[in-house]
Order: C-alpha cells, then structure tokens, then sequence
C-alpha cells in the first residue's frame, strides 16, 4: 500500500478537498458546503491562508488541515492575529494518525508565522473533534455562538 504524504496543497487539490468533505457529509458529520468552489475559494486560495496541509495517499486525499490567519470580524471571533485550525479526514481515514501528521505541519508553518495562539472552534457535540483537539494540546478558553472554542499557545 502507498504511503501516506503530507504536502502544501495546490489548487488542483481543490477537487480531492472537496471529496473529502463531501465523505464527511455522507457520513453525517458536516451540512456546510462541500463543492469544488468552496473548497478552492475557502481553503487553497484563501488570502488569509498560512498553511492549507493535505495529506494524500496515492492518487486520493484522506485528509486536509487549514491554517488561517484570523482578520477583523472573522466569523470565528477569534482574536486578531491568532491562527484558526480546521481538519478534515475521510471517515474511511480516520483514526490512522493522519490528524496527528497533519497538525505537526501545521504547527511548523504557526511556528514560522510568528503567531502567538491558534483558535478551534467546533460544535460541542463533535465529540471526536474536540477528543483530536484535546489529543493535540488544545485547551477550553471561551463559546462563541453555541461553539466550544479551543486554544494553542505558541508561546
Ligand atoms: C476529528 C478528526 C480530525 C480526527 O482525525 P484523525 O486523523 O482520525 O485523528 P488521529 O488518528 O490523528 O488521532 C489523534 C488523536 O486524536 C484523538 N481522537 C481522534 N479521533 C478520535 C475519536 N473518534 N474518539 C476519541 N479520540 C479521538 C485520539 O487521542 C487520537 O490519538 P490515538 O489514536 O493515539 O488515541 C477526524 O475524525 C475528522 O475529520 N472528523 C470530521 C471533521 C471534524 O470533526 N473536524 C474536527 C474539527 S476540529
């Protein structure tokens, strides 16, 4: 079997992206969008992107981690300047460490940018998110709009 790599995505991973969201919906874990667009716009060019993390097996994406830098009014409320984490992978994926390979990256690109905390805001009854986040370092630090907001501190 392949082995599983871990790259800076590039805009041709808009497609894998999107199927990896769209196995997540599948599976009851996500409502929001999933299309190709979305996943180009919101993910790979995204002005604010640090780090857009995939990692790839073969010809598939099982997974991918996004790094963002969080500007005035971003919809998570996070604070001006901190990162904001998302993490995505296949349910047919999970559980195999690739969370954890991603957020190593993630957290090289953090350390290279300079920012001080990362913020992950996820539903509280996103049991298995909020058990990752933990597993990743992440603390409780305050709710926004009925969601548990987690952080990491870079310093
Ligand atoms: C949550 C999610 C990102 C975890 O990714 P993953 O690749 O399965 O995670 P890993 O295999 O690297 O697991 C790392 C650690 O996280 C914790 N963890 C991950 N999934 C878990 C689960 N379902 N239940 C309990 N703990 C879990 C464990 O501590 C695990 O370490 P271990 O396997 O050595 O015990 C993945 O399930 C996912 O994308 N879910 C749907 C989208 C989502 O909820 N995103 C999270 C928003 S922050």
């Amino acid at each position: 079997m392949d082995s599983i790599t871990i790259r800076e995505a590039v805009l041709t991973d808009a497609q894998g992206i999107s199927d990896v969201l769209q196995d997540i919906a599948a599976a009851g874990k996500r409502n929001k969008r999933c299309d190709v667009d979305f996943a180009r716009e919101h993910y790979v060019a995204d002005p604010d992107r640090i780090r857009c993390s995939v990692a790839v097996q073969g010809d598939q994406a099982l997974g991918f981690q996004s790094l963002k830098r969080a500007i005035e009014n971003n919809p998570y409320g996070a604070p001006v300047g901190w990162g904001v984490i998302g993490t995505h992978i296949r349910p047919s994926a999970a559980r195999r460490g690739v969370g954890r390979a991603l957020f190593r990256a993630t957290l090289l690109a953090a350390q290279e940018s300079g920012l001080s905390a990362i913020d992950a805001t996820i539903s509280p009854t996103n049991t298995e998110g909020l058990a990752y986040c933990s597993a990743m370092g992440f603390v409780d630090y305050r709710q926004h709009d009925g969601a548990r907001c987690k952080s990491y501190s870079l310093t």
